[in-house]
């Protein structure tokens, strides 16, 4: 069985438009879950269908603990999504990433408080493996995306998620490495989780803007920091997308996370109409 790819792109801090995207329309998706956190502009690169929806909101006007991410994985859903490509910027706490580099997500580490997690609960219990977070094929294209469009790369990093929205102590800043963390965001989690409920195939590519503060040396992440390097990072990841889009294979073949709930479910089946 094969079918055709419907491409969910979340953009982060600095990627609020895609201006690769043909026969565009913003449009309004609304959510039972909550608010979508903008418009989701509709339309194609290519002959592959693209749903671009900006995490923060265009002009950046939702916090990192504000964001509905099940809103945002739901609006997606609805809207036809196959699979999502999210961007997100992050801190480094890896000396071998340094700024403006990209790097795949493989792992996480869920640090945030208190955010919504998940879809299921009130009557209807789910328990989805999370053992591993993200969608090996489209982490590959996107890798092969990155270099084709002309930048550097670095695979299988673990991403810390933190609530936010101050920035780290240096004492966090070190434990974190302790713990085998490469990059740090506020954002990704619990994105990653919910596209995983809603049976969406997820790939995180982030784009490094500081050392975060655990280099004792160096003054700390500063947002003006982070601004500027953002600036530098948003071309190459808008270029990457467009190649990542335009080189997917034509025919999509399912992903074992398309039956993600088959065996996830376990309330008993006579009581799944009450708890919907
Ligand atoms: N996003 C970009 N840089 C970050 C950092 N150092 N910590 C958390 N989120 C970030």
């Amino acid at each position: 069985m094969s079918g055709e790819w419907v491409i969910g792109i979340i953009g982060g801090s600095g990627l609020y438009q895609m201006d690769s995207i043909e026969d565009r329309q913003w449009i309004e998706v609304g959510s039972p879950w909550g608010k979508v956190s903008d418009e989701i502009l509709c339309g194609r690169i290519g002959n592959v269908k693209v749903r671009f929806l900006p995490r923060h909101g265009r002009g950046h006007r939702i916090a990192p603990g504000e964001v509905d991410a099940r809103a945002n994985i739901d609006a997606l859903k609805r809207a036809g999504c196959t699979d999502i490509l999210a961007v997100s910027a992050v801190g480094s706490l890896n000396e071998e990433l340094p700024p403006g580099r990209a790097v795949m997500v493989e792992q996480f580490i869920d640090h945030t408080k208190g955010r919504p997690a998940s879809f299921f609960g009130s009557g209807l219990v789910a328990h989805v493996s999370m053992a591993d977070p993200t969608c090996a094929r489209l982490s590959q294209w996107c890798a092969d995306a990155v270099e084709m469009a002309g930048s550097d790369v670095s695979v299988g990093a673990t991403y810390i998620a933190i609530e936010g929205p101050q920035f780290s102590t240096r004492a966090e800043s070190r434990l974190y490495r302790q713990w085998g963390a490469d990059v740090i965001g506020m954002t990704a989690m619990p994105e990653a989780r919910l596209a995983r409920e809603a049976e969406l195939p997820y790939a995180l590519m982030t784009l490094v803007t500081d050392f975060d503060g655990w280099r004792e040396d160096e003054e700390p992440v500063s947002v003006d920091q982070v601004v500027e390097q953002l600036q530098k990072n948003s071309d190459m990841a808008r270029k990457t997308i467009e190649q990542f889009v335009r080189t997917l294979p034509e025919h999509r073949t399912p992903s074992p996370i398309d039956f993600a709930l088959d065996d996830a479910v376990i309330t008993a089946p006579d009581k799944h109409d009450k708890a919907l």
